[in-house]
């Protein structure tokens, strides 16, 4: 299939490319390089020997986006398109909502309007655990209500799924497939693509690794007093390669009009201390910590029951803690590009 990666430079979209290229399928990436480099799409060339068509184009800006449909629809139009593009970080996303709501709700906009003019019926997009705000039940499975959600980079993603939800009640040929990531983390086994964040990681494992190269001292923990086996938050870390297989795999309902939705996870919860003496195990380093205050907006424990999409798209997670460990170690060593 013809797919269109939006935001393929991105740390997930990267390793689906990958993925996707692996698979035989032929990719076009389109990504403005706001939080990514170009560097990446020659090292996707470089672990695939495929090639893959690049377009800097910023998705917010209809015409451009449009002028891509139209000179890719010349040889063969989109079979689906695989929408990553967009801000991600939650706390940044406090301090500037329109900055978040702009750039996320504008670019999907934009790409179902394209998908419209071009006749492109499928798009799989990369919606969040976060929409489950603080569930009441764990593991949590797609049938439970969205909960109250704590940022504006969540709202963004329960308004899409909305926005998608009307595009196909909207149109019968339409399929949109609506992925709820837990925590991707990791690298690829090449070393090549990672992880990249721009200054202070806010995510636990890129701050970790900072840690484990020297760049800070310490790790904050944030919080100890959760009601969690060692009073430290828990969360469903998946490898980001397994991550993006997931993305091969619901490819397979391009063409099965509805709303789809599965959550990506492995389902099971690990503490931020158990992935801190794992990344120590398999780095040889130590993690140096303090305990902190709980950051706000923080739930207690988030894993997943992800028997649906082993059920329906026959994926599951196929690596564990350790291995997404290593691999960001091994990045850290040979592939980071931020310095
Ligand atoms: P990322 O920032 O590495 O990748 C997103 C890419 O989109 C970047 O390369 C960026 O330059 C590009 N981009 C942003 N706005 C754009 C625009 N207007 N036009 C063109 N390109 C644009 O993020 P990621 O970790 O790869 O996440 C991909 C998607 O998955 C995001 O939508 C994110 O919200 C979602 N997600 C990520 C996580 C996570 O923990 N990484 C968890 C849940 C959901
Ligand atoms: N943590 C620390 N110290 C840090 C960073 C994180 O102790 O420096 C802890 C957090 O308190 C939490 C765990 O590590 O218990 C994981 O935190 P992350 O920031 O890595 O991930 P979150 O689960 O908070 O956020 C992720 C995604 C968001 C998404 C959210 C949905 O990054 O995009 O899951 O739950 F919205």
């Amino acid at each position: 299939m013809k797919i269109l990666v939006a935001g393929g430079a991105g740390f997930i979209g990267s390793h689906t490319s990958v993925e996707l290229l692996a698979a035989g399928h032929d990719v076009v990436c389109i990504d403005n390089l706001s939080n990514s480099k170009l560097e990446v799409i020659d090292r996707i060339k470089e672990i695939t020997s495929r090639d893959v068509k690049f377009y800097n184009v910023d998705i917010c800006n209809k015409k451009e986006l449009l002028d891509v449909f139209d000179i890719e629809s010349k040889t063969k139009k989109f079979d689906s398109i695989i929408m990553f593009a967009g801000y991600k970080a939650v706390g940044e996303s406090v301090l500037k909502p329109i900055e978040y709501y702009e750039n996320n709700l504008e670019s999907l906009i934009n790409i179902c309007i394209a998908m419209k003019m071009y006749s492109c019926n499928s798009i799989i997009f990369s919606s969040s655990a976060t929409v489950y705000g603080d569930p009441k039940i764990i593991p949590v499975t797609e049938a439970c209500e969205k909960g109250k959600i704590s940022s504006p980079y969540g709202q963004t993603k329960s308004m899409i799924e909305q926005i998608l939800e009307d595009f196909v009640n909207s149109d019968k040929n339409i399929s949109a497939c609506l992925l709820r990531y837990f925590n991707p983390i990791g690298a690829h086994e090449s070393g090549l693509i990672g992880e990249d964040p721009n200054g202070i990681p806010n995510n636990l494992v890129p701050y970790i690794a900072d840690v484990a190269m020297g760049k800070r001292d310490y790790l904050r923990v944030f919080g100890s007093d959760y009601n969690t086996k060692d009073g430290t938050g828990v969360r469903d870390y998946i490898h980001v390669v397994d991550l993006a297989k997931g993305h091969v795999a619901a490819l397979k309902l391009y063409n099965k009009p509805g709303v789809h939705i599965y959550n990506l996870g492995t389902g099971e919860g690990y503490s931020v201390l158990e992935v801190v003496k794992m990344y120590e195990k398999v780095s040889g380093k130590s993690i140096p910590y303090k305990i902190v205050d709980r950051r706000p907006g923080d739930v207690a424990v988030l894993y997943c029951d992800p028997s649906k999409a082993k059920n329906e798209l026959g994926w599951s997670a196929k690596l564990n803690l350790e291995d997404m460990c290593r691999d960001s170690y091994n990045y850290q060593l040979k592939g980071r590009m931020n310095g």
